[in-house]
């Protein structure tokens, strides 16, 4: 800029940003153990990082007197704006964490991930909240206080800032990044017209399992201790790049209790089987239905019968893993 330019612009205060994004999740295994005192299950599971993101810009005006916060995207509408938020959440603990008190901040979500999906919507909007605010802000939070302020957040949030093939414990929240072979996995994402809360899809596993109806995991023993199951063939065949078998070992101890509350469901992962793909299931919570085919053709021939039969709300292809929470953009 050059003096003359001064001369006729007033000075603005200075305004920058930061556009961070994190990857949504899928569950390759997901053994449920039983309710703990928590209030929470313990998990066995594998996690996948899939090539759709949310997407969330920080803004630092020093001209604004508060924080605020705002979303656009499919599924908006249901997502609070207010200090519930989880990107919120995010963004205050990491000031928390670094001592400092929390600025004016803008807030702005770009969703693209199923709302109330099972795919971790809001725990990516958390991880990439954690990111963007480090980097828009200089915290200089190391990896493991980002990691302690995400499980703060949301058993899924740990994993959304890691991304790749990892296998979570606890209550999903202690994350471990597995051996897997370089293949990309081919998936089918087939959304529903309205979501699932989770608790309540826990909770109706709870009841299916007390009522004898489903029975209890085959990942944890009687006392609740995760024992070895299926995950630990699922880890081989991925570490293999083995697609049938990875098709062969996909599992998901929530499906009974989704497909329970909502039994149209199966018509949709019967579509998708009829149509060529390997396996189909339901992700995570639900209702969001995942197909793995064998290659970018035959997701495609599913998506498009799913779509031509009218199951899903939206249909999409993705294929995974990908990298974990990144920073996209600086202004
Ligand atoms: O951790 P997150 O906030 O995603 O969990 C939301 C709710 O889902 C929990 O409050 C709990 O009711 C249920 N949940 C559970 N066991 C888990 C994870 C979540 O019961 N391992």
């Amino acid at each position: 800029m050059s003096s003359s330019d001064n001369a006729v612009r007033p000075q603005l205060a200075e305004i920058s940003s930061c556009t961070a994004v994190a990857p949504a999740k899928i569950n390759l295994h997901l053994g449920v153990g039983p309710l703990r005192e928590d209030g929470y299950h313990g998990l066995v599971t594998i996690y996948q990082s899939v090539d759709m993101w949310a997407r969330v810009t920080l803004t630092a005006d020093p001209a604004a007197q508060t924080w605020s916060i705002s979303a656009v995207g499919p599924g908006a509408e249901d997502v609070p704006c207010d200090d519930t938020n989880l990107a919120f959440r995010a963004v205050r603990d990491c000031f928390a964490a670094a001592g400092r008190e929390l600025p004016a901040v803008g807030i702005h979500l770009t969703k693209q991930i199923p709302v109330a999906g099972g795919m971790a919507g809001g725990s990516a909007d958390a991880a990439a909240a954690i990111v963007a605010a480090d980097d828009l802000y200089g915290l200089h939070l190391s990896g493991d206080q980002q990691l302690e302020i995400a499980a703060g957040l949301g058993s899924d949030v740990p994993f959304c800032l890691k991304g790749g093939t990892v296998l979570g414990t606890g209550h999903g929240e202690r994350v471990t990044p597995m051996p897997a072979a370089h293949t990309p996995l081919h998936w089918v994402v087939a959304t529903a017209e309205d979501g699932l809360s989770t608790p309540s899809v826990f909770r109706e596993l709870d009841r299916l399992r007390a009522a004898g109806t489903v029975p209890e995991s085959g990942s944890f023993d009687a006392d609740g201790h995760a024992v070895d199951a299926g995950h630990i063939e699922l880890a081989r065949a991925l570490a293999a790049g083995d697609i049938a078998q990875i098709a062969a070992w996909l599992h998901n101890d929530l499906q009974a209790a989704a497909l329970s509350l909502r039994p149209v469901l199966r018509k949709t992962l019967e579509a998708g089987r009829e149509a060529g793909a390997l396996a189909a299931m339901v992700s995570g919570s639900g209702p969001t239905c995942l197909f793995l085919c064998r290659d970018a053709d035959e997701a495609l021939d599913v998506a498009t019968e799913l779509t031509s039969r009218g199951l899903a709300r939206s249909v999409h292809t993705t294929t995974g893993p990908t990298a974990g929470a990144q920073v996209l953009e600086r202004r």
